[in-house]
């Protein structure tokens, strides 16, 4: 949520932060905006809507050319996304430049404070009170650095800040307060952003900030400090394993249909080195002690939408394979229903960015309780592992698209290693079941692979559906957190009315919405197994079906009981019955992105969202 990226260096910095800006634009396109210190000042533009608008303006009215800049892509929180509220923020007479992401929460004070000091502020926004603070600090102290940290001091809520001042060319100040900021290490030169996708195409090694820590930037050298001017211990730098190209469309349309398409791989690589031949399972970097697990006696997982889904089928299989009580909530509901949590409670956090607000807030309180915390995550040196006693990564590579699609799949695949893991441990008696499900783990990359060969006529009755206003989904057990995660990617990208129902539930309420012609799509769990819900389901399809809806049926190939109800068809390979969102879901993020395209809409960056969600 929000892109920031600063840089000082030899290279021309507009073009280095124009880059950076352009690989970040997925995190907020309501605007954009850079400024520049060269010849002795500072020059700044910045637009209203997406990136393009701001590099026109560019080529319109070119900035000097300096060694140092910053630059932002907004999401909006306090103003409208105009011009005025873009990014960067200067102070009065215009030395002083800032880009932020979060909220300042104690911003209208800070503002009525500075308009009896005579500041005239621009915009509604909470960032603009910052420029005009660092520039009055500024003016006493001379040091930019120490301006931010005593301007820090005074700021409550979340913030990354990131600022410049003509008065110290060579010189990037950043700040961080439970919002992300990474520097990038180059040589004579050093990059601030985001996310280490912004200067990956320049340096891979990377410094992750703690909380509450000021970093001074220069050509040669970082220096970070806490808000008080002590030298930071807890800095910890890293290399990142994945290269430019991974962030790239590489000859896509758009980056999702290349998410979904590395799917297969994501998966392996997830898997990869956590199971021996003899089936047993290592996860080293579950650092929670076996002893600690042993005493388990409740799980909770907490996440946000999509990760929540995954959350949710995490329940079935924890509670399946090691008969722990397990209950899946929303992050931003957890904490505030005083939720009952001791020592013995494993909190899961699942998180792609690693940087979600309410998935951390939700940590933090259960890490209070003493509850242990282990992050599922996708995101090296994000906040979210670092503030957890054990992370699981996710192997699913860097995902640009706002919606998410390898790394459900990949949580998926964590989830179900954290779940046989807890039962090894445990010793939980399993019979054969879970030796075939361990098996099958690892067939699974290449049945995910053969779900995405057989798309086609999924995307062609997408765009026959284009014209419609509302699909449904069902699903029973693990197929309905997928039906949930099928209609969620149906209203985030064609922004269409699209609900997912437990389909045992339709008959309590939802089947008066069945209406002829209503596309309805019904994820059949497998005939083999538990085949007392798959005759269920079918029972639900038939009631569906006699009060015209149209049935579009994702079922095990060769089941054959549900083919006459089906209008139309789509067979997934067969896998054990909790596997089975590994490979149900991948059609429904093809028949999504597909009806986006067909409806026009932005794949990539759907209205109003952004990735990375970093308010409460
Ligand atoms: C939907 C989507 C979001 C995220 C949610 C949590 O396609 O991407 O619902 O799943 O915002 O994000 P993370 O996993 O980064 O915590």
């Amino acid at each position: 949520m929000c892109g920031i990226v600063g840089y000082v260096g030899g290279q021309s910095a507009l073009d280095v932060v124009l880059a950076g800006l352009r690989r970040l634009e997925y995190r907020g396109y309501d605007s954009a905006g850079v400024a520049v210190l060269a010849d002795g000042g500072l020059a700044a533009a910045k637009k209203a809507g997406k990136l393009a608008n701001l590099e026109k303006e560019l080529s319109d009215r070119p900035l000097p050319s300096g060694p140092t800049a910053v630059g932002h892509t907004r999401w909006a929180t306090h103003g409208g996304p105009t011009d005025a509220n873009a990014h960067p923020h200067l102070d009065n007479p215009g030395r002083v430049a800032v880009v932020h992401n979060g909220i300042i929460e104690n911003f209208a004070a800070l503002r009525a404070e500075l308009a009896d000091r005579g500041h005239t502020l621009e915009s509604e926004t909470d960032t603009e009170v910052v420029a005009h603070l660092l520039s009055e600090v500024f003016s006493s102290c001379g040091d930019l650095a120490e301006s931010m940290r005593q301007v820090c001091r005074r700021l409550e809520g979340a913030f990354t800040l990131v600022a410049v001042h003509a008065d110290e060319p060579d010189v990037v100040v950043g700040a961080r307060r439970n919002s992300p900021l990474v520097v990038g290490v180059g040589d004579g030169e050093n990059f601030l952003a985001s996310d280490v996708a912004a200067f990956i195409a320049h340096t891979r090694e990377a410094i992750e900030l703690g909380q509450d820590q000021v970093v001074e930037l220069r050509r040669d050298g970082v220096q970070v400090t806490d808000f008080d001017g002590a030298s930071a211990t807890d800095v910890r730098a890293y290399h990142v394993d994945w290269d430019a190209s991974a962030a790239e469309k590489g000859g896509y349309d758009y980056f999702m249909l290349k998410e979904i398409a590395e799917q297969p791989r994501a998966v392996a690589d997830t898997l990869l080195g956590r199971i021996d031949a003899a089936g047993s399972l290592t996860l080293d970097e579950v650092r929670i002690p076996d002893s600690v697990l042993r005493e388990v006696d409740k799980v909770v997982v907490v996440a946000c939408g999509t990760a929540y889904h995954a959350g949710l089928i995490a329940k079935y299989a924890i509670e399946h394979w090691t008969r722990i009580p397990c209950e899946t909530e929303l992050a931003s509901e957890f904490r505030y229903r005083d939720p009952i949590l001791d020592q013995r409670t494993l909190v899961i956090a699942i998180s792609q960015s690693g940087e979600t607000m309410d998935t951390l807030m939700a940590l933090r309180h259960a890490r209070e309780q003493g509850a242990k915390v282990l992050a599922v995550c996708n995101t090296n040196g994000s906040t979210i592992p670092r503030e957890s006693d054990a992370v699981l990564y996710t192997h699913a590579g860097p995902e640009v698209a706002v919606a998410s699609t390898k790394a459900f799949l990949t949580q998926l695949v964590a989830c179900y290693l954290v779940a046989l893991y807890l039962g090894q441990v445990r010793g939980t008696k399993w019979g054969d079941e879970v030796g075939s499900v361990v098996r099958e783990l690892s067939e699974i990359a290449r049945e995910v692979e053969e779900v995405l060969e057989t798309m086609e006529p999924v995307r062609e009755l997408a765009r026959s559906l284009a014209d419609k206003n509302t699909v449904l989904f069902l699903g029973r057990h693990v197929g309905y957190p997928v039906a949930l995660e099928g209609a969620l990617k149906l209203k985030e990208l064609a922004y269409m009315h699209a609900e997912g129902f437990a389909a045992g539930e339709l008959k309590h309420g939802p089947i008066a919405l069945i209406e002829q012609d209503l596309p309805v799509v019904v994820v059949v769990p497998s005939p083999r197994g538990r085949s007392v819900l798959h005759d269920k389901i079918v029972s639900n399809i038939q009631e569906i079906r006699a009060r015209g809806a149209r049935t579009i049926v994702i079922a095990e190939r060769g089941d054959e009981a549900v083919r006459p109800y089906a209008d139309h068809l789509i067979e997934i390979p067969r896998t054990p019955v909790l596997l089975q969102p590994l490979v149900a879901t991948v059609p429904l993020q093809v028949f999504a992105c597909e009806l986006a395209t067909a409806r026009g809409n932005e794949v990539d960056q759907p209205r109003n969202l952004a990735k990375s969600v970093t308010v409460e």
